[in-house]
């Protein structure tokens, strides 16, 4: 058993409790309770957050164990989420880390949560599984992050471009939220927009650099749908199909034209996707569209997308391979920048 790297990992950025046991890199546990108490709020309210990852957490780490298979005092290491995130919610899962690694002895791993969305690529899941080969640049788009990632190593990486406001998640989400469709919408819109056509058009703000901006498309969007329901009241319900095909084309357009322009910049044909979005039907088709262009697209299997706790454990596991651990007064940071 000598080579081998048995971590517990917890994750509780926001919504999700997730706690995975790994060995190396693969994953033998991911189990997670998403938090359903926020959908009638239109959003994740922080202080339930807190609560329900409280409630949560023991039960998902029990369980996490019993599908391992594993005893506890077999682990050797404790991976968990250091930030960015709602520092409520970091707490309840660095605290519970932090509390499990002290009293077992174990080194801690304090992991990036936008590194461990990009690293979610290395989760060994099947034989014949291709892993992007560095540098390769990464799009992470969450319901808190844009971000466009040059990844030199597996430790190694330097954000390029990101969102100067709204993530392309929220973006996602405020435009269901004005069709009057419950929280998190971005799979809602998914889901209608593979039965309309993109017909409607929005003016696509235009930033500098490898930057993003969603709030103009927001407002925008927001402006078209109250005129058009000033003219025909039903106008969401009868063109509810086409209006998400749409508001979902020009996210998707915005995202592409700015990874194009990194592709060139960098000359770099490496891609690859992650963070909540990257579960997005139009998004994964029109980057598979891409490789006839020569990009080589990794998109991680759907599980790995969202926030888990399998990805944390494989981030764990190379900072484990480097020493990188941190001592059990380790704190919680919101804002956790690379
Ligand atoms: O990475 P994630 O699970 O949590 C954050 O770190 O934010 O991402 C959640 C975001 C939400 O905004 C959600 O609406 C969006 O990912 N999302 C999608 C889809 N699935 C999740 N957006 C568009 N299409 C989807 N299929
Ligand atoms: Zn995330």
């Amino acid at each position: 058993m000598k080579n081998e790297v048995l971590i517990l990992a917890i994750e509780s950025s926001c919504d999700e409790t997730s706690c995975a046991v790994s060995i190396n890199d693969k994953i033998l546990a991911n189990v997670t309770a998403t938090q359903a108490i926020h959908a009638s709020y239109g959003g994740v309210v922080p202080e339930l957050a807190s609560r329900a990852h409280q409630i949560h957490i023991l039960p998902v780490v029990h369980e996490a164990l019993k599908q391992a298979g594993i005893n506890k005092n077999a682990i050797h290491a404790v991976a968990f989420t250091q930030g960015p995130g709602l520092l409520g919610s970091l707490l309840v899962g660095g605290s519970f880390a932090k509390s499990f690694a002290q009293a077992l002895q174990l080194p801690l791993l304090a992991v990036n949560h936008m590194q461990a969305h990009v690293l979610a690529h290395f989760i060994r899941h099947s034989n014949n599984q291709q892993m992007p080969q560095f540098p390769f640049l990464c799009l992470t788009v969450s319901g808190g992050h844009t971000q466009i990632v040059l990844v030199k190593d597996y430790l190694q990486m330097e954000v390029i471009g990101q969102t100067l406001d709204d993530a392309a998640g929220e973006a996602f989400d405020k435009a269901a939220k004005f069709l009057g469709l419950p929280y998190p919408g971005g799979p809602l819109v998914d889901k209608y927009a593979s039965e309309g056509i993109a017909k409607y058009n929005f003016a696509l703000p235009q930033v500098a650099d490898l930057n993003f901006s969603f709030s103009g498309l927001k407002t925008g969007f927001l402006n078209f749908i109250n005129k058009k329901l000033q003219a025909q009241p039903d106008f969401i319900e009868l063109e509810r199909n086409h209006i998400c095909a749409s508001i979902q084309q020009a996210i998707i357009t915005m995202l592409m034209q700015k990874l194009s322009q990194a592709t060139l910049q960098y000359n770099i044909n490496q891609i690859a996707i992650a963070g909540g979005v990257s579960a997005n039907k139009g998004l994964r088709k029109t980057l598979q569209d891409h490789t006839q262009k020569g990009w080589h697209v990794y998109i991680p299997p759907f599980e790995y997308c969202t926030d888990n706790a399998a990805m944390i454990a494989i981030a764990g596991y190379y900072q484990y391979l480097q020493h990188k651990f941190v001592g059990y007064d380790a704190v919680s940071m919101p804002r956790f920048a690379f």
